[in-house]
């Protein structure tokens, strides 16, 4: 049973462990249809481990997760058919072109029409130039795009980006958000994790900090900077930046301090 008036993604009270390592302490988000949601954290917070969940390939200990009104759990199949993930490295395969590799995945889908799957994805993602080139050519947000189109054959509802622009430069990252925002005005619901702070401001309609297990905020740019009084400086205003926001929150240190406590670690000029 799919309803469009379920969210996109719902999780609640999700729990992980790797042996005595506890990842996951009880997380819980909802992801609206046809939004972008950024899931920030330190390396090693456990973004991943929730990817992984929502897309099937990893059991939790506890809790519930539902992808486009699927249990992730007791309908896997489903939820495959609703999801794409992309991992950190591209999957594309380098000896073929730009064109070829889309032709593969809708043939590979069983897809008919693939020359026009792929010439309309080519399209959307500014590839049409390179078409015919082998993807060893290709940039590295070249290859991203690519990446990213190829995860979009057959319209899955829900598409997973872990950590989309790690390792590319700035002009290859502005032209990834715009792929991600295209993907988003188009009705498919984003969730991408990041490490970059000014890559969840740029992209995301809410904003959550995953840190120690849980989901310690969660909100629109806005509603986060209203956490943090604005600074003054001089007799000017200046409004805090995500990033303040979320150092305030996480701590620049690792001490084991409640999320309320961190916030005296707030620096004001
Ligand atoms: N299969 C595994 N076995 C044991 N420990 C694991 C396993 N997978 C992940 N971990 C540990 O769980 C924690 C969370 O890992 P995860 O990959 O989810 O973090 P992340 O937020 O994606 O980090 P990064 O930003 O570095 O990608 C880390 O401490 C990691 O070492
Ligand atoms: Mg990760």
């Amino acid at each position: 049973m799919t309803t469009q008036q379920t969210p996109a993604i719902r999780v609640q009270g999700l729990e992980k462990s790797y042996n005595k390592l506890e990842v996951l302490r009880g997380v819980d988000f909802e992801v609206e249809r046809g939004s972008i949601f950024a899931l920030l954290g330190s390396n090693g917070a456990g973004k991943t481990t929730i990817v992984r969940i929502l897309s099937t390939l990893l059991k939790a200990d506890a809790g519930t997760a539902g992808v486009n009104g699927f249990d992730v759990a007791d309908q896997p199949g489903n939820v495959r058919e609703s999801i794409s993930l992309t991992g950190q490295f591209a999957a594309v395969d380098e000896i073929l072109s730009g064109r070829e590799n889309l032709v593969l995945i809708a043939k590979l889908r069983h897809l008919k029409n693939a020359d026009t799957i792929a010439e309309d994805l080519l399209e959307r993602f500014s590839l049409t130039d390179a078409a015919t080139r082998k993807v060893s050519t290709y940039s590295g947000g070249m290859r991203r795009r690519l990446d990213i189109a190829m995860s979009l054959i057959g319209n899955p509802p829900v598409i997973f980006l872990d950590e989309p622009t790690t390792g590319l430069d700035p002009q290859a990252r502005i032209e990834v958000w715009q792929a991600v925002k295209e993907l988003a005005e188009h009705g498919t619901t984003v969730l991408l994790t990041t490490q970059y702070l000014d890559e969840a401001e740029q992209l995301a309609d809410r904003i959550a900090i995953l840190h120690k297990g849980r989901i310690i905020v969660n909100g629109t740019l806005a509603e986060l900077k209203k956490l943090l009084p604005p600074a003054k400086v001089e007799y000017v205003e200046k409004q805090p930046s995500l990033e303040d926001v979320f150092f305030a929150l996480v701590g620049d240190e690792d001490e084991d301090s409640a999320p309320g406590n961190d916030r005296s670690a707030v620096r004001t000029k």
